[in-house]
């Protein structure tokens, strides 16, 4: 079996999940935190190192005031409910993406969260919050340039040394991506990442998500054949 180190979800249909039971789409949002919950304890159990999840893109600021401000307190909601719990199953929290522009209260709780849970070692829960990846990509460039332009190194970096610009420097390849609600794009997400990684569209919407469906795209990925653009 190949071993599976680092699954990134890119979780949509929260607002189509509260259309159809007649709920406005916050409660979508609302739902979708325990969800998250629910999941990272499953990737835990089933011994994936990394679960990345896109919680807050770049893009999504172009939506309705009363909507982001209320994306915007989801960590607070799930931090205040799961924080002990996550600590107990030695789950540390990471981020991607920036907090400039998030209320301070949420930095201030995303940046505790990160603290408090530094040492801990089962798994990583990495937050992509105001994340995008264009952004990145164009930030390590900017930072290496600097570099290059202080004299510091030379202009002959590899793809190896590039990744150690972007924000998931240190952490294991993607392996898998899955993308809930039946929306195939990758919507400025782990760009560079995702060179190489199994992609996996999924029906299901994110507050329907459960430990199964992560169970069937475990599976769905073992049967994949995976080259790396080599041959068979
Ligand atoms: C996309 O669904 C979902 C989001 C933009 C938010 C995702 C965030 C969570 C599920 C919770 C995050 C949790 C923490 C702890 C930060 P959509 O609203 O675009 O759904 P739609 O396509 O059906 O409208």
């Amino acid at each position: 079996m190949e071993k599976i180190r680092h699954v990134a979800i890119i979780m949509d249909g929260n607002g189509r999940w509260a259309k159809a039971r007649g709920k406005i789409r916050t409660e979508g949002h609302f739902k979708g935190v325990e969800v998250v919950r629910d999941i990272a304890i499953a990737a835990k159990e089933r011994g994936i190192e990394v679960l990345t999840l896109y919680a807050f893109s770049t893009e999504n600021w172009k939506r309705s005031s009363e909507e982001v401000g209320y994306l915007m307190k989801l960590p607070a909601l799930f931090f205040s409910r799961y924080l002990k719990e996550l600590m107990e199953k030695n789950i540390r929290i990471t981020m991607i993406g920036s907090l400039d522009g998030v209320p301070k209260d949420t930095a201030q709780i995303l940046r505790k969260a990160m603290e408090q849970t530094r040492n801990n070692t089962a798994m990583t829960l990495n937050f992509a919050m105001n994340y995008g990846s264009r952004r990145e990509i164009t930030e390590a460039a900017r930072a290496y340039a600097a570099e290059v332009a202080s004299g510091k190194i030379a202009n002959d970096c590899t793809e190896e040394q590039f990744e150690q610009y972007l924000m998931t420097a240190g952490l294991p390849p993607v392996d898998l991506c899955i993308r809930t609600s039946k929306e195939y794009r990758l919507s400025n997400f782990l760009l560079w990442q995702l060179a190489y990684a199994e992609l996996i569209f999924v029906d299901v919407l994110w507050p329907d998500f459960t430990s199964d469906t992560l169970d069937e795209c475990l599976l769905e990925f073992q049967r994949r054949d995976r080259r790396f653009g080599g041959a068979k």
